[in-house]
């Protein structure tokens, strides 16, 4: 059967996914830690859709949870025709003084089970000369950002590499696309304790991010920002020296990380 895997879909965009996906009849295969919320969703999907939803609770920052991911779908038949790898969080404050295990497991998370998940399930999806990989980046991805550094290298990390794997996979009908939101309503903030810091206004909704993501597959696009805002900053960066642009957020952001101390 095949499906479409969406990590971290127990909120956020990757919620938004599934509940965007299963509307257009995909089933799916759904993977989070929140297992209550997981189940809970399935059941609400496949009534309201008729589709298959399948779940399964895992901790993505493991060593092994690509392995044993790709084992659960391999024992169900399911062949993954369009993997979303969505799950990620990310972190605020003096790179420093932050727990080195948040912020290790941050890489984990946000590009070694994204880089493993994707190589394990690109084989199938050439031999089937078809498939779909979302690799959900972020417009921080785009410059350095002080304060927000690891994050915003893993995520600089996911643009390259998901620019560089589409065409590698292109030739084989496999289209790969990073989406890059801005700020988005979810729970992402509250998640990287960000929310006392950062008052951020003009925020979209994950659902307007995926209405981009699904536009951008239409188009058959590699690289899409969300937001009109959020893209004139991602274009505009650019045209500015990193050490500008470093020594300016820096100047912003050290006043508010003090003060939260
Ligand atoms: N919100 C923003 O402003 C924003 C902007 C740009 C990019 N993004 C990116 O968008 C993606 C989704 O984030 P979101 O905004 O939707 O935030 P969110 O509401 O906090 O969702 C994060 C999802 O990832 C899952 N997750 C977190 N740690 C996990 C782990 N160790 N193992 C398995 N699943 C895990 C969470 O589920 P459990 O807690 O149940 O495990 C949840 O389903 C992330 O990659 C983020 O970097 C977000």
């Amino acid at each position: 059967m095949k499906v479409t895997l969406i990590t971290g879909a127990s909120s956020g965009i990757g919620e938004a996914f599934a509940r965007r996906l299963a509307g257009e009849k995909h089933d799916l295969v759904l993977v989070a830690r929140n297992e209550k919320k997981l189940h809970e969703l399935c059941d609400e999907l496949m009534l309201e859709h008729k589709i298959m939803a399948h779940y399964v609770p895992l901790d993505l920052t493991r060593l092994d949870a690509d392995a044993v991911l790709f084992a659960e779908t391999e024992k169900h038949r399911f062949e993954v025709d369009w993997l979303i790898n969505n799950a990620g969080f990310g972190s605020y404050g003096d790179f420093a003084k932050l727990d080195r295990d948040h912020e290790i497991g941050m890489i984990d998370l946000n590009i070694r089970t994204l880089v493993a998940l994707t190589h394990r399930y690109l084989p199938g999806m050439r031999a089937r000369k078809a498939g779909k990989v979302i690799n959900v980046s972020s417009a921080a991805g785009f410059q350095p950002i002080p304060f927000m550094s690891t994050y915003a290298a893993t995520k600089a990390f996911v643009n390259s590499f998901s620019e560089a794997i589409a065409e590698e996979n292109r030739p084989f009908g496999i289209q790969v696309l990073a989406l890059c939101p801005g700020s988005t309503k979810t729970n992402f903030h509250a998640a990287a304790r960000m929310d006392r810091v950062i008052q951020v206004k003009g925020q979209e909704t994950a659902e307007q991010v995926v209405e981009t993501a699904m536009r951008a597959i239409k188009a058959g696009r590699t690289r899409v920002v969300s937001g009109t805002v959020n893209w004139l900053v991602a274009t505009a960066v650019n045209f500015v020296p990193n050490a500008l642009i470093t020594r300016a957020m820096a100047r912003g952001l050290r006043g508010k990380y003090q003060e939260d101390q």
